[in-house]
């Protein structure tokens, strides 16, 4: 790999966009690089992921724009699906995923932080979707993503207006979780990432299916795969070792890891 750094580290992995001589933009190396990264994640051991950025200065500056620049009308919609298939594929990961945005998270980079399932940013990192200002539209899900998380009407006035938001901003409309000095990030990430390794793995993921499978259809539909995901935790070991753990009263006992079974 030339642009992916790929770590585990124990129970959970750290994924780093590595092009920093171009603040990390995702062309189509990258993006391919990114995309069999994700396929060889070992779901057996890794828990949660990571995504973020190499350097201090940038999560990912959006999509190559040298290489977009010469694109045809089939070409732009190719590198779109191209970007929005591994994007999807994060989101659509069994296991949580965290983005730590480092720094400049604008256009394709905005976009891949809001593929993950929880993002937490350094103070300063830059959110923004730039590319009416470039004439085009935001192309790896930037105009469905944004609005799903932080409303139509806030999403339109990002996008219609290609302003870019500082990680104080972002914090206050519900774009991230959580704000740390940039030396703390990527510690604060990994703290999360270990502690949701922690619990049940069987669990988490069906919290993951249940949420993002529910949030595409109506409540009673929603209810239903809830309930679905629910009962098939009581088929697992870890159901009946955790619930065993709290209802044993014996103080001394010290709680073991979770199976994944
Ligand atoms: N594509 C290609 N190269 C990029 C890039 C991008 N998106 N962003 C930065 N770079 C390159 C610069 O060209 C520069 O390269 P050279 O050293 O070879 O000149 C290098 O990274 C450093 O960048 P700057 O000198 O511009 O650094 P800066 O600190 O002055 O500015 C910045 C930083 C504000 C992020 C600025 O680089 C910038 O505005 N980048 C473009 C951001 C953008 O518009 N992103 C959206 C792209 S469109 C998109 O993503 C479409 C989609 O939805 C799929």
């Amino acid at each position: 790999m030339e642009f992916i750094v790929y770590e585990q580290k124990g129970a959970y992995a750290v994924i780093t966009i590595s092009r920093e001589k171009a603040l990390n933009a995702l062309n189509s190396a990258v993006l391919e690089e990114l995309d069999k990264t994700i396929d060889a994640v070992d779901l057996q051991t890794v828990r949660c992921l990571i995504v973020t950025g190499a350097g201090a200065k940038s999560f990912v500056a959006g999509a190559d724009i040298g290489e977009m620049s010469t694109l045809s009308k089939a070409e732009g919609e190719a590198f779109g699906k191209k970007g929005n298939d591994v994007f999807r594929k994060l989101e659509t990961l069994p296991i949580p995923v965290i983005a730590a945005v480092n720094g400049f998270a604008l256009g394709g980079g905005c976009e891949l932080s809001m593929s993950c399932d929880i993002r937490i940013c350094s103070d300063n990192a830059v959110f923004g979707q730039p590319e009416v200002g470039l004439g085009i539209t935001p192309g790896f899900g930037g105009t469905q993503r944004l609005a799903r998380l932080v409303g139509p009407g806030m999403a339109k006035q990002m996008i219609y207006t290609a302003r870019n938001i500082k990680a104080d901003e972002a914090y206050r409309i519900g774009l991230v979780n959580g704000v740390y000095p940039q030396e703390e990030l990527l510690p604060a990430a990994e703290k999360m990432a270990a502690g949701i390794a922690k619990n049940a793995p069987i669990a988490v993921r069906n919290c993951k299916r249940a949420i993002n499978n529910g949030l595409d259809v109506d409540m009673d539909e929603a209810l239903i795969i809830e309930e679905k995901l629910f009962g098939n935790c009581f088929e697992t070991e870890d159901q009946k070792y955790g619930m065993a753990f709290f209802l044993d009263k014996n103080k001394e006992k010290v709680k073991e890891p979770f199976k994944n079974c």
